[in-house]
């Protein structure tokens, strides 16, 4: 196995290779290509989207030899990876690129150290780039000298802020730049960049793990890849149950194991499946709202079966198979009710020190409430 933790090994080298930040990546590719660069960007949203990603990128296209020395190349709007800039930009050795997190520099005297820095002209590069990570966390004496900085920045300097607060910047600091919003990126596409990823590092992770490991890193890729490194390490064989024992979270197939019984109105195997599952440790209060979650998209696949599609790039071909069979099976008039107790027991849940109970007297209410409860195998 490799030292280098997975996000930084796999951090896109050019703007291409951003994933889910399109708007971003054609703009600053355009501006690229024209050589046409702003010189003060804000780069602000999720989490582990690619702010620091595309700060590094645009600071290796400022200072690209390659493009210095072919126009044709120029257009391509990306940096060259190759050149004496490029690689020292790579490995954070550029006298040239300073990158400061405000979270911990957050005072009057770094942004004045920062100023007396920006006068004096780059080292070797063409281009002194300032990346400022978790901007908003400056000192507002701080933020009225990096104003000034930003008002009058010399020829030779390029700014990045980047941060996940944009409403804790100022607006004479937002105006001063160049903004681009970093979305969440979408599970589909995690999914897609972690399957590169086990392929190129031949790890075995099940595609249920996947899918659990991407839902878990809520759109930051970051977050997915660090949870990817984890498990890896923890096992040579990454299967959906070593995922649900690590984020304490339950899998598609468990879920619609549980909605099975439900749905064939099997009594008896709902409340074996509820004794297993607590005994095995796992957190009822997710189960619960897995299944609101699960039943909710059965439901709307019943009303409208073209909603199926909307769930291909999420799920696999064998959970789509069973959304359709559960379609079939599932009656509004009797579930819908089900749903709605379930979510009354969610809260009751959450601050129960009983946590199994509401859900199972939610369960049992709704077998004993049955037009016909049948007990099928
Ligand atoms: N859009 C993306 N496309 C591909 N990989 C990404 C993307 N965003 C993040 N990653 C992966 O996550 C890692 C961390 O991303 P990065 O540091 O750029 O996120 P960030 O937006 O700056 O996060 P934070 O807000 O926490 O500072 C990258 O090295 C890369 O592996
Ligand atoms: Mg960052
Ligand atoms: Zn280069």
């Amino acid at each position: 196995m490799s030292s280098l933790a997975l996000y930084r090994k796999y951090r896109p080298k050019t703007l291409r290779d951003l994933l889910g930040q399109d708007d971003v990546v054609t703009v600053l590719r355009a501006a690229a290509s024209r050589d046409s660069l702003a010189h003060a960007y804000l780069f602000y949203g999720s989490r582990g989207s690619g702010k620091t990603t595309a700060a590094r990128i645009l600071a290796k296209i400022a200072n690209c030899e390659t493009r210095r020395q072919k126009p044709s190349f120029r257009a391509e709007g990306e940096p060259c990876n190759v050149c004496g800039q490029c690689v020292v930009i790579d490995t954070g050795r550029s006298l040239d690129v300073v990158e400061i997190d405000a979270a911990s520099n957050r005072g009057i005297d770094e942004i004045r150290n920062l100023k007396e820095s920006v006068a004096f002209a780059p080292v070797s590069g063409a281009k002194k780039v300032f990346i400022i990570d978790e901007v908003h966390q400056l000192t507002k004496d701080a933020f009225n000298a990096l104003l000034k900085t930003l008002e009058e920045p010399p020829a030779h300097a390029l700014f990045v802020l980047a941060t996940t607060e944009y409403e804790k910047v100022p607006a004479t600091i937002i105006s001063r730049t160049q903004r681009f919003h970093f979305k969440k990126i979408p599970m589909a596409t995690v999914v897609r960049k972690l399957a590169t990823i086990v392929s190129a590092e031949k790890f075995k992770v099940s595609r249920e793990a996947l899918m659990l490991i991407a839902r878990a890193g809520e759109g930051s890729l970051r977050d997915s890849e660090s949870l990817l490194d984890q498990l890896t390490s923890l096992e040579d064989k990454v299967e959906a149950i070593t995922v649900e024992r690590l984020i304490g979270t339950v899998g598609l197939a468990r879920v619609s194991e549980l909605a099975d019984l439900i749905l064939s109105e099997n009594v008896t195997g709902v409340s074996h499946y509820l004794r297993n599952f607590e005994d095995s440790g796992f957190n009822v209060v997710d189960l619960n709202k897995e299944l609101i979650h699960y039943l909710r998209r059965v439901l709307s696949v019943a009303a409208d079966a073209s909603l199926l599609d909307l769930f291909r790039d999420e799920f696999g071909e064998d959970a789509i198979a069973t959304i359709k069979t559960h379609a079939a099976k599932i009656r509004p008039e009797r579930h819908i009710s089900l749903i709605r107790s379930l979510i009354r027991a969610h809260s009751e849940m959450r601050y129960s020190p009983f946590a199994g109970i509401p859900l199972e007297v939610s369960l049992i209410d709704f077998f004993s409430s049955g037009s016909s409860p049948r007990v099928k195998k």
